[in-house]
């Protein structure tokens, strides 16, 4: 596998792209428009640039990998080449479908299309295509340069294996899944761990600092439930949430009442300057 092409130039796919360079991969990177190839190519630049100042990699390593790397808008001139395919669009079943449809169509047979998707699964993925073999989840974590897990998911056992294998190569720790379930594993337990913190001040049992200082004081978490909720922004667990239910039906899966509110009174956290903490003051 030496040829790596990545769908969607955005917060995820661009690092995804320069994470396939740094590791030697000739590999591309296309967008709907030259502006958001434009937008990705600068903030990797910086971000790059700023890893060479701290001493974290080489200014030739990172030259070295620009130059393995390609922005460009023409799906159809690169897909023919591409050994892997990473799609890393928007969040939108419908889009993904047309994207793989597409794919299927563009790219070599031997090739594997993976989506990077944090809730749509492969299997929802694979019957746009005539290769559901060879269609795999490839879930990277934001920021991608940074976050060592990967998640992997599929149906077929030597598609899951060349997955597993590249995201090694890629510096990654491969994470299996056995069977599809919606949120896969880092973060389910993460949803686990805010709809606990969540349930502890519905129920009156500590004030939303303390439930906050407990995780970061006696589990060691950077932060608590409540502060990376804020920081997420808190519409993006609320959606996840109910995309879930959408699939599962189980009640449990519903964003709770405290959560509901927050959205409905648009207190979305940081971004909007209230979430379950106030940030008036740094703004
Ligand atoms: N943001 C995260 O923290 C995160 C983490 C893990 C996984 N993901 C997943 O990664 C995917 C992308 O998320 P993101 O945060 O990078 O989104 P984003 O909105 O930052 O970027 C999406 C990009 O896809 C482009 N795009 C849309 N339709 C396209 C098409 N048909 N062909 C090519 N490009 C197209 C958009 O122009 C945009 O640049 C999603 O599936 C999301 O679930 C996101």
């Amino acid at each position: 596998m030496e040829r790596m092409l990545v769908v969607g130039a955005g917060t995820m796919g661009a690092q995804i792209a320069m994470v396939c360079a740094l590791a030697g991969h000739d590999t591309t990177v296309t967008d709907l428009t030259d502006d958001a190839l434009a937008r990705a190519e600068s903030s990797l630049r910086s971000r790059l640039d700023r890893d060479v100042a701290k001493g974290r990699r080489t200014r030739d390593d990172v030259d070295d990998a620009f130059a393995r790397l390609t922005f460009t808008t023409d799906l159809v001139g690169t897909a023919s080449t591409a050994d892997l395919v990473i799609e890393a669009a928007v969040e939108k079943l419908d889009v993904k479908r047309e994207v793989f449809a597409r794919l299927d169509k563009l790219a070599p047979p031997h090739a594997i299309l993976t989506t990077n998707s944090s809730a749509i699964m492969s299997s929802q993925l694979a019957d746009a295509t005539g290769r559901p073999d060879r269609v795999a989840n490839m879930h990277f974590f934001n920021p991608a340069l940074v976050m060592r897990c990967v998640e992997v998911l599929g149906t077929d056992e030597a598609t899951v294996e060349a997955v597993v294998d590249l995201a090694r190569r890629l510096g990654k720790e491969p994470v299996v899944l056995h069977k599809e379930i919606p949120g896969f594993v880092a973060n389910r337990i993460l949803g686990a761990a805010s709809d606990e913190a969540i349930f502890l001040l519905e129920q009156g049992v500590a004030s939303v600092e303390d439930i906050d200082a407990a995780c970061r004081t006696a589990l060691g978490y950077p932060m608590g439930p409540f502060e990376l909720m804020d920081l997420t922004g808190i519409d993006i667990g609320y959606h996840a949430k109910l995309a879930r239910h959408a699939v599962t039906g189980d009640p449990r899966d519903l964003p709770s009442r405290t959560v509901t509110e927050l959205v409905e009174r648009g207190d979305l956290g940081r971004k909007t300057g209230k979430g379950f903490y106030s940030y008036e003051d740094e703004r």
